[in-house]
């Protein structure tokens, strides 16, 4: 029986889009007002979903409380009420876009799952109320 288990968390944290292989007037007119020199803040969602076997003795899939652990670890600890483009090391040489910060969320968090149970993880990313992103891993 493969089953799904996920888990929301949240961190608000500011960031730039700006490509510098672009010029200015460049990175203004492509990423607007995301592209503002001063940063800008989002309160991010995520949703965190582990799909796998469930273990017939126990009858979880993973504890929750483990989730809950890794995601604190690795992304709250990590990206809440930090500058992404200053603070968070994955984005000194990456653009701090949803779809990138759901990528790199996604390896954080894939690392510290238990190969041997071949769980699937997906990240489902927030950036507002209506815009998300999906990474799973392809
Ligand atoms: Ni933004």
């Amino acid at each position: 029986m493969r089953i799904t288990v996920g888990r929301k968390a949240h961190f608000n944290a500011a960031h730039r889009l700006h490509n510098p292989n672009w010029t200015d007037q460049e990175n203004k007119d492509f990423y607007g007002l995301c592209n503002s020199p001063n940063y800008h803040g989002h309160n991010y969602d995520l949703h965190v979903k582990v799909k796998g076997e469930v273990n017939e003795a126990s009858g979880y899939l993973i504890d929750l409380k483990i989730l809950k652990d890794i995601i604190r670890d690795e992304v709250e600890d990590a990206f809440d009420h930090k500058n992404l483009n200053l603070d968070v090391p994955e984005f000194r040489n990456l653009i701090p876009t949803a779809e990138n910060i759901a990528a790199v969320i996604w390896r954080k968090i894939n690392k510290r799952l238990p190969t041997e149970r071949n769980f699937d993880l997906t990240v489902l990313l927030y950036e507002t109320e209506r815009n998300y992103v999906e990474y799973t891993g392809e």
